[in-house]
């Protein structure tokens, strides 16, 4: 509870049009996310397990990828009983908002995700999805929206969010694709990183941040480090965006 109580105080001092954002994401040693063959992507202690659901109580909704959204058990949910009580207290809905990114439309529409209906499944889109498909997504979401053709505008869709659903506190949780793009376009305030005492290895196993990355160490986007705190064999990393990466991502 340390490091949530650590993370909630930070994120008070920020004020914006749009969500503050939070990434969570567990990584080996090697700084992998997944194995290459993507087949292993929980290896994290129950601990940590802990923390990800304590994160999830501090969020109005949490946001995902579509790969990561339609992996076998994933439901996007509060957890059991005493996290959703932890959010009452808060002042949060007992059940976060479930947001997901599907720029092609290509989720899987029965994934387990959309089994569960304790609350609702926003879907955001581009304009390259056919009106036929978004008439089937449409039929598993509670909304399908649509910011930009080809590109999906983030920027424009936090705004949204916040403005039509009330989410003022938004969790990534990947996967790599999703955060690259909450990146580069400067919308990430906070990252909350697990390292974990394994090595994958794996030219092609993901990382914590994919999709195009920045070519220029000008471009990198910079964080400064808030706590880090070592439970047993694994390490509990936060960093805060700078005041230069905010005032150029946060309208
Ligand atoms: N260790 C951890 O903490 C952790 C956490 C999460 C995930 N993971 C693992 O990471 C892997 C998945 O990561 P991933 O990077 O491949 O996938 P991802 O980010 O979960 O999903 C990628 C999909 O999301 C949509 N998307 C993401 N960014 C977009 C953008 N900028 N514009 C439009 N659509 C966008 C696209 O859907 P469309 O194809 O429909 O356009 C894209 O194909 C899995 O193996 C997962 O289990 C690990």
């Amino acid at each position: 509870m340390k490091f949530i109580a650590q993370a909630l105080r930070h994120s008070t001092t920020v004020s914006s049009r749009r969500p503050f954002v939070l990434v969570n994401m567990a990584m080996t040693a090697d700084g992998k996310i997944a194995t290459a063959n993507r087949t292993i992507s929980t290896f994290s202690s129950s601990r940590d397990q802990e923390h990800l659901l304590e994160l999830r109580a501090t969020a109005d909704a949490l946001i995902m990828g579509a790969r990561t959204a339609e992996s076998d058990g994933v439901t996007m949910g509060p957890g059991p009983a005493r996290f959703r009580r932890m959010r009452l207290k808060r002042g949060l809905a007992e059940y976060n908002l479930r947001v997901i990114v599907t720029g092609s439309g290509s989720i899987n529409i029965r994934a387990e995700v959309f089994e569960s209906r304790f609350s609702p499944i926003i879907l955001l889109t581009t304009e390259r999805v056919a009106s036929r498909r978004r008439e089937v997504l449409e039929r598993v979401a509670d909304e399908v929206a649509v910011f930009g053709d080809a590109e999906l505008d983030f920027t424009s869709a936090l705004e949204w969010l916040r403005s039509k659903w009330g989410i003022n506190r938004l969790l990534s949780e990947g996967g790599g694709d999703l955060n690259d793009a909450l990146f580069r376009a400067g919308l990430i305030d906070e990252i909350h990183v697990t390292i974990c005492p394994l090595v994958f290895g794996g030219r092609t196993a993901p990382t914590i941040s994919e999709g195009l990355g920045v070519s220029r160490l000008s471009d990198a986007r910079r964080y400064s480090l808030q706590s880090l705190n070592q439970v047993s064999n694994e390490v509990f990393a936060v960093y805060a965006a700078t005041r230069t990466e905010r005032s150029g991502g946060a309208k």
